[in-house]
């Protein structure tokens, strides 16, 4: 009977370990519970990047629209950009054509605490971009978008 229990316990034990060593969190940069399954590896770079060239403007097309949710999907760039400006007195503009969008990625940055170093912007995108008048150090284009409202497309 015991040998059931203990069995029990080995295969508990596996899936927790299991788990840990597949986490793609960006620990100790974000919280571990944070998972950027296959955008971990292209995060750590993207920050490298931002420490290499220690950017003072970063620009964002395209902001999360579900938050740190989107972490395991979308990416949750404006969160992790956010933070890596509030580290390193940097700032970033987020853009998106999409009121909902923008609702949503402001409620996070709140959340983070990333008021005074992020500023979301509800435009087009190339709008934006056109009428920007500082130095960007960094561009990330993340608003090709056309899965959920076409309208929004034929605006691009
Ligand atoms: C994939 S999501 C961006 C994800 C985000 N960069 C992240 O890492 O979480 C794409 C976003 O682009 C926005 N978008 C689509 N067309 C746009 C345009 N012409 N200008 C600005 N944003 C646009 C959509 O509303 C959507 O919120």
């Amino acid at each position: 009977m015991y040998y059931i229990y203990w069995l029990f316990g080995l295969g508990i034990l596996g899936f927790f370990v299991g788990k840990f060593i597949k986490h793609k969190s960006l620990y100790p940069f974000m919280p571990f519970k944070h998972d950027f399954r296959k955008r971990r590896s292209t995060f750590l770079k993207t920050l490298e990047l931002l420490d290499k060239i220690n950017a003072d403007i970063i620009i964002e097309t395209g902001t999360s629209r579900e938050g740190l949710h989107g972490a395991k999907s979308n990416g949750a760039a404006t969160i992790v950009f956010g933070k890596w400006a509030k580290l390193n007195k940097a700032f970033l503009h987020s853009v998106d054509i999409s009121e909902n969008s923008v609702a949503n990625a402001q409620k996070e940055v709140t959340k983070q605490r990333l008021d005074d170093y992020v500023k979301i912007h509800l435009s087009d995108s190339i709008i934006f971009l056109q009428n920007f008048d500082k130095k960007v150090d960094f561009l990330y284009l993340d608003s090709y978008d056309y899965s959920s409202n076409i309208e929004v497309q034929k605006k691009q």
